[in-house]
């Protein structure tokens, strides 16, 4: 008797903009960005079968936040890829929503990019990386990082990017202090920005220069984020007093915050402290960069 398919699985991890200048304001309504983003060991898990007609479940810590409206972005990416391929979308995905919904950490974007991939090898599709690509920036403007799932440079409204090679391990610590602010209304409330022109850092390895590049930038929607969302100014200074921190930061347009720590046990201490102190925030140990998946 042949054995039933038992599909395939995907992960999805959260993205995170090390550093992000947003420039002028383009034609098609979108701003220029500068950006440097890695991907943490923690994210989302996604699974997919074969079915007569598509389907999504969501399970796990966040999926009450996540609407199941029909432009639920894993159901847009799904359908952008049958378009582009030309063929019905028949499987059942199920989503395990472990990352915090609109939170800065790309969330939605990687589990976007997740299923297309996942969906391009159920359906052996054949879809090249720069195939997916294209697809992806149908989707948002974090997608197409999201797809490479690799430390990259971007530019453009996020659809230009540099994969960067290995960059240097450095363990984390993400907290959200549980306020959504969505994306358009940040940009919307932005002031100051840096601008373009930052050139990427040769030795992106060296944890040492990887910090001293990171000093010399900016997070441009860290300020507008704060004015929407106090919290995130909360999240940020109680992150900064941690023991051990080298480094801390928002992530895209916020509300999760990271904070980069000198050794393992530090980061270690922080996250048990800060899940105890403040027991409402989402407070993830992970780590950055090393080598391996
Ligand atoms: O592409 P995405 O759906 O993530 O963007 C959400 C909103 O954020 C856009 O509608 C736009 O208002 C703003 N945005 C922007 N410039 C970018 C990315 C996003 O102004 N590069």
């Amino acid at each position: 008797m042949p054995t039933r398919p038992e599909g395939l699985g995907a992960f999805a991890p959260a993205k995170i903009n090390l550093f992000l200048h947003v420039g002028d304001k383009r034609a098609d309504g979108f701003h220029d960005l500068e950006s440097l983003v890695v991907f943490a060991r923690t994210g989302d898990e996604l699974h997919f079968e074969r079915a007569p007609a598509l389907s999504l479940k969501v399970v796990g810590p966040f999926a009450s936040k996540l609407g199941l409206e029909p432009d639920n972005l894993v159901l847009r990416a799904a359908r952008a890829l049958c378009a582009e391929a030309g063929i019905e979308a028949t499987a059942k995905i199920t989503l395990t929503k472990n990352l915090p919904v609109a939170s800065g950490i790309g969330g939605g974007s990687a589990d976007a990019a997740a299923t297309l991939k996942g969906l391009n090898e159920l359906w052996d599709l054949g879809l090249s990386q720069e195939g997916l690509f294209e697809v992806a920036a149908q989707l948002g403007s974090d997608v197409p990082v999201c797809v490479a799932s690799e430390p990259a440079w971007m530019e453009g409204r996020g659809e230009r990017i540099m994969l960067l090679g290995k960059v240097a391990r450095l363990p984390i610590v993400l907290v959200n202090p549980g306020v959504a602010v969505p994306t358009g209304k940040v940009f919307a409330a932005l002031n100051e920005r840096r601008g373009m022109g930052v050139e990427p850092p040769e030795a992106l390895d060296d944890p040492g220069a990887l910090l001293a590049f990171l000093e010399s930038t900016t997070n441009d929607l860290e300020a507008p984020a704060k004015a929407l969302a106090p919290e995130i100014g909360d999240a940020l200074s109680v992150l900064a007093a941690s023991p051990g921190v080298v480094f801390c930061r928002m992530s895209g347009s916020g509300a999760t915050c990271f904070a980069l720590f000198a050794d393992d046990d530090a980061a270690d201490r922080a996250a048990a402290t800060l899940a105890e102190r403040f027991p409402a925030w989402w407070v993830m140990r992970s780590q950055i960069g090393g080598a391996g998946p």
